[in-house]
């Protein structure tokens, strides 16, 4: 089996590797390519990736190159971690929205669209080199924003799946909290990336029993904290939202914090060149501590068991992915892609039925599908006006002058990646 990740230079490479290797008898690797057109920090991350293979016992072979068309070719699986214009393009996203009040985020807000429409073009150029070296090959995507960008794979008939650490995030932390295996867990996951709920927590399949209201009254407070949200809000909904939710339910209070403090970005820039000095250490044969400070908790987890059971090589029947609606929120357009549980094998993802949404986490839901369509024409084709109209329909953002301004920021920021500006 051969597998390639595009943006294998990344700093969260080695939690990968760590899964693919400890993980081998769920994904049996023959080669793994890492393609990245960062030489210095591929051959860092590279070195170390086949020292942690060589201490495991893994005897996969891991290639390095900047070649995308010889690194996917003849590739099972592609799994796609790139980040367009880097932390510093990330900066920018987490900055110039707060000048509007809006926040700023590399996911959510004018900052996610910004982010979307860097990424959108460069990720269906490499999906379609990945289809000319094998149409068979499975799409794995990481890169975010992933709701709009496994949109945008879809749309364009590749055979894409998208994925995100939230829920796997917490399925770990239930079944700590009920002293019970990952496996059993099973959670009713439901929204759109980085705009989901929990609604349910069920033991030993789809149909177990729920026992989220009783993990909300004995570790309510625990879990409140995780997610950064107030017990009485969680109490009140009834259900547990991610803490990309926090965005949502206390933005204004975010947007007071995140212009206090230094971002995000240049945290994690930080941490990259601190992570990247230690890479280049021959004596370090295992992926750093220092890596669980990033956001990807649990990353190579969920990745690993997605290619098994999509490569056909076992994995868990039932995961939580980014895949088209297909009517399983009736409230949604066919062709939306939505993060829920689904039964996955060789076949691809087929989506658990969910049950009815309580409108308040509806009419969210039906308002962000909305932006992300219209974030994914500005991202396609380009031009001021579109942009405008998917802030404009964002509900964070929402009134016509902080769209003009953030429009003109967006472009004003963004322009050499931007072939239309
Ligand atoms: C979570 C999200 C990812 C995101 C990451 C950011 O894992 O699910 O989509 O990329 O956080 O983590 P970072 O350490 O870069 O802030
Ligand atoms: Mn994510």
């Amino acid at each position: 089996m051969k597998l390639t990740v595009v943006g294998g230079g990344s700093t969260y490479t080695p939690e990968l590797i760590d899964g693919f290797a400890r993980l081998r008898d769920t994904l049996p690797i023959e080669e793994l390519v890492l393609v990245d057109p960062a030489a210095e920090r591929l051959e860092l991350v590279g070195g170390l990736a086949r020292r942690i293979f060589a201490r495991q016992g893994h005897d996969g072979r891991i290639v390095t190159t900047h070649d995308l068309d010889a690194g996917v070719d003849g590739a099972d699986a592609v799994l796609l971690q790139l980040r367009v214009g880097g932390q510093a393009a990330r900066e920018q996203d987490e900055t110039w929205p707060l000048e509007c009040g809006c926040v700023g985020q590399e996911t959510t807000g004018a900052g996610g669209l910004a982010k979307a429409l860097r990424t959108v073009p460069v990720v269906l150029d490499i999906a379609e080199r990945v289809r000319r070296a094998n149409p068979r090959a499975w799409i794995i995507d990481f890169t975010n924003p992933v709701g709009i960008v496994t949109r945008a794979l879809l749309q364009a008939g590749h055979r894409a799946v998208g994925l995100c650490n939230v829920a796997i995030g917490f399925q770990r932390r239930f079944a700590n909290l009920l002293g019970v295996a990952p496996a059993d867990v099973h959670l009713g996951h439901v929204g759109l990336n980085h705009l989901t709920w929990e609604t349910a927590v069920r033991l030993g399949g789809p149909e177990g029993e729920n026992v989220l209201p009783g993990l909300l009254a004995e570790h309510g407070d625990a879990i409140c904290d995780d997610v950064r949200l107030p017990r009485p809000l969680v109490d009140r909904l009834g259900v547990v939202p991610s803490y990309y939710l926090r965005y949502y339910y206390a933005h204004d209070e975010v947007v007071g914090e995140l212009r206090t403090k230094p971002s995000r970005a240049s945290e994690v820039a930080a941490m990259e060149r601190e992570l990247l000095r230690m890479y280049g250490d021959p004596a370090l044969d295992e992926k750093p501590a220092l890596l669980a400070r990033r956001g990807g908790a649990f990353y190579s987890e969920a990745a690993v068991d997605l290619a098994a059971a999509l490569l056909g090589g076992g994995g868990s029947p039932y995961q939580v992915v980014n895949t088209l609606n297909k009517g399983t929120l009736p409230f949604l357009p066919d062709d939306a892609v939505i993060e829920v549980q689904a039964a996955v094998g060789p076949h691809g993802p087929a989506p658990l039925p969910v049950p009815d949404l309580d409108p308040v986490l509806a009419g969210l839901v039906a308002n962000v599908t909305a932006y992300e369509e219209l974030a994914l024409h500005a991202a396609l084709r380009g031009g001021r006006d579109r942009v405008f109209r998917a802030l404009l329909a964002h509900p964070l953002i929402g009134q016509y002058a902080y769209a003009d301004t953030l429009t003109d920021q967006l472009v004003a920021h963004n322009r050499e990646h931007l072939a239309w500006a």
